[in-house]
């Protein structure tokens, strides 16, 4: 609930680390959703309309309609690396600041790629559900036999921070061969500390052994992983998207799964969250978990402060820690 008027007003808008609201209750008048009641687009521009700032995770859309509703907004700091929550353009048109919370998350989420690349090609959930069903009776060389992780191929589409962590645990913890593709190529010194190797798209879908999807989704990004480019992989090959939902076409890949034009999927990201592709959720050789690869204690504290320590460098006149785009006085 909001309280002293004599301070800037916040909206947060998702239940968040109890501390947070705390903290940012000594700088500024808050509303929060600590019940997590989920707000559509219509409660959220009523309750935006006196606030100064918010605090946002990916799940609320910032358009031009909602920024319109709500005049005194200067700043929107999102809890979460990707802002493809955000439109840009409406915030930049409007001059509010948006933000996020790159650095802080990197190591986790490419240690979750990691994990769900893992799960994925050893296929540890679908055999742990055979376990769980009673249906485990006798030992078989061919149990849940998957696909070799340590020595295959790696490749990487998108090399931002957590493209590069994925690499690096990739290349020096499993003796992988690593290929990657990104819009601009990464400069020789950071190229060698990833021990991985620049490729075009093509090269990439037909030599990698685990693909993992780890580029921001933007309108040039959609669907980047269709019909077309699954039909370019090997029938061996596993595919990981720890990026965003849309990245990849859900019903082509449940068919090529299905008609075993590539092994397996490890998914934590669907396009219209939380709905699930049903034909995905009917397959086996798909590991599915519910978009937590941020998810330790210590990395989400340290999203949340950051998204905290960004309204608060802000309003005290500092600028912005970590904008998304440019805006005067940011
Ligand atoms: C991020 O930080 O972008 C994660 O996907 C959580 O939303």
């Amino acid at each position: 609930m909001t309280t002293d008027r004599s301070k800037p007003r916040i909206l947060v808008a998702r239940a968040v680390f109890p501390d947070i609201i705390d903290r940012l209750s000594r700088h500024f008048a808050v509303e929060h959703n600590q019940g997590d009641a989920p707000w559509g687009p219509a409660e959220l521009a009523v309750r935006l309309a006196d606030k100064d700032g918010a605090l946002t995770t990916g799940s609320e859309r910032i358009d031009a309609a909602l920024l319109a509703a709500a005049p005194r907004l200067k700043i929107v700091a999102n809890m979460a690396v990707g802002y493809n929550n955000f439109d840009v353009d409406a915030l930049a048109a409007r001059g509010v600041v948006g933000t996020n919370t790159p650095d802080v998350l990197t190591e986790t989420t490419a240690d979750f790629g990691f994990a769900l690349l893992l799960a994925t090609a050893r296929r540890i959930t679908e055999s742990e559900h055979y376990l769980r069903a009673g249906a485990w009776k006798r030992w078989r060389y061919d149990m849940f036999a998957g696909a070799e992780v340590h020595g295959s191929t790696l490749g990487i589409l998108g090399m931002g921070r957590i493209g590069q962590g994925i690499a690096r645990r990739g290349a020096h913890g499993f003796g992988m061969d690593v290929v990657y593709h990104n819009r601009s190529r990464l400069g020789p010194e950071l190229e060698a500390a990833c021990r991985a190797r620049y490729v075009g798209t093509d090269e990439l879908l037909a030599t990698a052994d685990h693909l993992v999807l780890v580029l921001p989704y933007s309108a040039a990004s959609h669907h980047a992983i269709g019909a077309a480019e699954l039909a370019k992989m090997k029938p061996t090959a596993t595919l990981v998207n720890i990026a965003r939902g849309g990245i990849v076409d859900d019903a082509a890949l449940a068919a090529a799964l299905r008609a075993g034009r590539i092994a397996a999927a490890g998914l934590d990201v669907f396009a219209g969250e939380p709905e699930v592709h049903p034909e995905l959720l009917a397959l086996k050789n798909v590991v599915l978990t519910p978009h937590i690869a941020s998810a330790t204690v210590a990395t989400r504290r340290a999203m949340a402060n950051l998204a905290a320590d960004n309204l608060i460098a802000f309003f005290e006149g500092r600028g912005a820690l970590t904008p998304v785009n440019a805006v005067r006085g940011a």
